[in-house]
């Protein structure tokens, strides 16, 4: 099941993007943050945060919202799967997700931006087996050495 994510599940979220082992201190910080700032002002400008649960339990979670000053571009902020159940089907599951949603507030194209580090390699090929296209690359953006890849899917 995939449903709106609750405000009580914030640490457990956090708990489960730090499991990953591929998000660095600021950017758990950061969740926190989009969690909270989701509560009180991004819900009511269209901002979307999911959980996906298993057996009652939350192993995904993924963040999205509209880009200001565009005509129907949205962003995938956050996604990312229990590192216990990875593999498995469940990211894709999750951006279906998102996609449908989009698509049912009339969303024309979803970009996503991840890193170029080794690290990030079998997430950048996620994103290719789910039909996006690298659109572009953004040299040195995150620090010297770590691009910013852009990915975008035409919904
Ligand atoms: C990226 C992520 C959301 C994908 O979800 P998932 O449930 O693991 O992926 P799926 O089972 O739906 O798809 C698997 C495919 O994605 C890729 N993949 C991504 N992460 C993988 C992992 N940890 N282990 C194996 N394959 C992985 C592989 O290409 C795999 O295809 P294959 O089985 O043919 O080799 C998840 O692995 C994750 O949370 N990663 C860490 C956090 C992250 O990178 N988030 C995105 C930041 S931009």
């Amino acid at each position: 099941m995939i449903r709106p994510t609750h405000e009580a599940e914030t640490e457990d979220l956090v708990a489960m993007a730090e499991g990953t082992g591929v998000f660095k201190p600021i950017e758990i910080e950061a969740l926190r943050d989009l969690l909270t700032y989701h509560r009180d002002e991004g819900h009511a400008v269209g901002h979307q945060a999911v959980t996906l649960e298993r057996d009652g339990v939350p192993v995904g979670f993924a963040y999205f919202a509209p880009t200001v000053m565009t005509d129907s571009t949205w962003h995938l902020y956050w996604i990312f799967v229990s590192k216990t159940v990875q593999a498995r089907g469940l990211g894709a599951e999750l951006l279906k997700f998102v996609e449908t949603e989009i698509r049912s507030a009339d969303g024309r194209m979803l970009l996503i931006e991840t890193s170029s580090l080794p690290m990030y390699e079998q997430t950048r090929k996620f994103y290719l087996k789910q039909q996006y296209e690298q659109e572009a690359m953004i040299r040195d953006f995150y620090s010297a050495g770590d691009h910013q890849v852009i990915f975008r899917k035409l919904l």
